[in-house]
């Protein structure tokens, strides 16, 4: 049976240019969705820019001219970084749109009509000079409580304080550099806490979220009332006037994920289809795609509101962790805050496609860009183990045919059509890293058989020509389903092989299928080796590129402070008797390094780590994670670890130490990470 999906990505802000950490997202998603193409399914990929709100206003204003001007050249920026990426939608709308006008109208008539609409007012700083009031985020000045200089409206990046605008000593406007002073304008609020119940049973059912988002939202939302929604903004704003309230704009926040409809709306008006279709059947399936900082507005904000206007609420939100580069955050003085488009200027998109699936997974974890394992990985993986393949036998068949019956190869072909559904099942789950090792593995089997065959020595013995046609045959046969089972991650590799057999890769199933009898055409390159020097130009290039860190992220009331809620977290085991700071320093907690894991021969449950405390020193640890962690995920982590724990032996070795983790156990196990800075060897207390 084929399924009927609609699948979306967080609508990218139009006032910046899309960079590496976004591409996370979108080539996630593209690999979903090129994946559910393939198996036969419906599927429809929608994404718009996210056009309005105070900082697109502030821009066109320096910039002397219209928002449309801007938000219209921004989107067609953003298109071309993403069409460069292979990232394939099939609609990609605007915020700003008619389609989303309608739908937020529709929208917010249910929220009118189910009473969940109040008027209240609010103190906020103003900006005298621009005419405007200013998010948090546009509002700089001295920590109330350090006194560190130069921090934003919301929190102390020092000091970890949070605090409201007003608080702050000396502030200044970041748009004018005005000082701003305090002005009450009247906003309207909706009510979610009458949806409570509603929010509780559908965050916690176990079906749309993931276990970690689950549990968050229960212990920093759910366990008590929820706080009233403010969704306007006084004018001047950029955005939509609301109707039945002149003067009032709607918040960007709310007309953003409502674009996921009018995105929709859009595509349906195009193609002869009704909406309802796609946003109020049954049969269809929504997927969001989304980063971990905008969790609050897609698992409580949005079901809310498509739960009073009567639309399908999403079948699942699939949350993804935030890209450091180089085991830091994206930087522009280390020349890591890369953009798509510079790094499309040096190398070519489909290793970092391949380099962002082998590492993502179905958790919130973020993910490491290590450039030298980039670099590594995509040459070892791709160019020696799966172009290889190809590239050491079609010279010898090239302008001639396949075999016209596939011969016997010892089971290899047979194997590796049955690895299809398992690998089918970890693309369906986003457990795109385990699908490219299963997938690697089997790209390893074929290269052994063009070893052992060996094709080069065949083609000289004029009795051996059937020989080669046959081993010819197999391998490009084994290349055929490993490419097949990439296609996702690497459209442009299944369409240069479509080429070389004559074939056309476009299903699943193709891998269970011998092809036999094509003409097999001349090989040309399929994929370049990367080199380190590519590597290099990219960097500089983006140490010397303006791109402005600051204006990523807008508007966004900060989720940090939502991550940082004062509401108390669930406490499910009874706190242990209380213990003095002299107990406590008994123990010994260090950061350490995972510097070597490895799976433990006869142990089902346990990894065995290579701990490093800095120096020459160095622990061999025995931890029960093996459900929750992959060896390679874990290597070059940081972690805690109980440094001075009596060694223990255990059946497979001495065990010197403990790590530091949370959960009940099994696939719920989330060890504790230092933050970015802290060194091995380092004390904790
Ligand atoms: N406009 C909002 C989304 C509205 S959706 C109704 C927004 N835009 S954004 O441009 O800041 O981010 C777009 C997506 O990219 C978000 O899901 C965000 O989490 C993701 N990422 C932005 N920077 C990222 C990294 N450095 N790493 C991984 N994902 C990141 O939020
Ligand atoms: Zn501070």
């Amino acid at each position: 049976m084929s399924r009927r999906i609609l699948v979306t990505a967080a609508l990218p802000y139009a006032n910046g240019h899309i960079h590496l950490g976004h591409l996370v997202e979108y080539i996630q998603t593209d690999i979903w969705v090129r994946f559910q193409k393939l198996r036969g399914n419906t599927c429809r990929y929608f994404c718009a820019d996210d056009t309005h709100g105070t900082a697109i206003m502030i821009r066109a204003r320096q910039e002397n001219r219209s928002e449309e001007e801007l938000i219209a050249e921004m989107k067609e920026a953003h298109l071309a970084d993403f069409t460069g990426f292979q990232i394939e939608f099939d609609n990609y709308g605007s915020t700003n749109s008619p389609e989303n006008l309608e739908a937020c109208k529709i929208i917010w008539k249910a929220l009118r009509a189910a009473g969940l609409v109040s008027e209240k007012d609010v103190t906020q700083l103003f900006d005298p000079e621009a005419g405007t009031f200013l998010a948090d985020r546009f509002v700089k000045g001295t920590c109330p409580k350090c006194g560190a200089v130069d921090q934003y409206g919301d929190n102390c990046e020092k000091c970890g304080a949070t605090y409201s605008p007003g608080e702050l000593i000396d502030p200044v406007s970041t748009l004018t550099g005005a000082k701003p002073e305090e002005r009450t304008a009247s906003h309207l609020f909706v009510n979610i806490e009458k949806l409570h119940d509603f929010l509780e049973e559908w965050t916690q059912s176990g079906e749309h979220l993931q276990k970690e988002v689950a549990n968050y939202l229960k212990g920093h939302f759910l366990g008590e009332p929820l706080r009233d929604w403010d969704i306007s903004r006084p004018a001047p704003y950029f955005g939509f006037e609301i109707p039945d309230a002149p003067g009032h704009y709607w918040y960007v926040w709310f007309d953003a994920p409502i674009g996921y409809i009018g995105s929709t709306w859009q595509w349906c008006k195009e193609n002869n289809e009704g909406l309802s279709k796609y946003w109020q059947s049954s049969d269809t399936e929504i997927h969001h795609f989304i980063g971990k900082d905008i969790t609050y507005f897609h698992t409580l904000f949005w079901p809310a509101m498509l739960k009073v206007a009567g639309f399908n609420l999403p079948t699942k939100v699939h949350i993804h962790g935030f890209l450091n580069v180089d085991g830091g955050k994206m930087s522009k003085s280390r020349g890591t805050f890369i953009m798509a488009r510079t790094y499309l200027n040096h190398l070519d998109p489909a290793c970092l496609r391949y380099y962002f699936a082998s590492k993502l997974n179905s958790k919130l974890d973020d993910i490491d860009l290590n450039l030298q394992e980039f670099t590594e990985k995509v040459n070892a993986d791709l160019v020696g183990k799966v172009v290889n393949i190809a590239s050491r036998c079609a010279k010898f068949i090239s302008g001639n045919t396949l075999g016209d019956v596939y011969p016997e190869d010892g089971g290899r072909f047979q194997q590796a059509a049955e690895a299809g559904d398992r690998i089918a099942e970890l693309y369906e789950q986003c457990e795109y890293s385990q699908a490219m090792r299963e997938i690697l593995q089997l790209a390893e089997v074929a290269n052994k058989f063009v070893e052992d065959a060996q094709p080069w020595l065949l083609r000289k013995d004029q009795e051996k020509q059937g020989q080669l046609r046959d081993v010819c045959t197999i391998a490009l046969n084994l290349f055929r389903q490993v490419v097949i089972y990439l296609s996702p991650v690497l459209p442009e590799l299944a369409k240069k092989t479509g080429e070389l057999l004559n074939d056309t890769l476009s299903g699943w199933e193709q891998s269970k299928t011998p092809l036999t009898g094509n003409r097999v055409n001349k090989f040309s390159h399929m994929m370049k080796r990367i080199e380190e020097e590519q590597v290099q130009k990219m960097v500089e290039e983006s140490r010397e590129a303006e791109t402005n860190e600051e204006t990523e992220s807008q508007d966004t009331p900060a989720i940090a402070e939502n991550w940082n809620d004062s509401a108390q977290p669930l406490i499910d085991e009874p706190l242990a008797e209380e213990c003095t700071i002299d107990d406590f320093m008994k123990v010994d907690l260090r950061v350490a390094r995972i510097v070597e894991a490895n799976h433990v021969e006869g142990a089902d449950k346990l990894l065995q780590l290579t701990l490093s405390l800095g120096g020459e020193t160095t622990r061999n640890v025995f931890a029960g994670i093996k459900a929750a962690y992959a060896p390679e995920d874990l290597v070059g982590r940081l972690v805690v670890c109980v440094a001075n724990l009596k060694p223990r032996k255990m059946r497979f070795g001495l065990s010197e130490g403990m790590i530091c983790a949370s959960g009940p156990g099994g696939k719920d196990v989330f060890l504790l990470a230092p933050d970015t800075g802290a060194l091995p060897g380092q004390r904790v207390h």
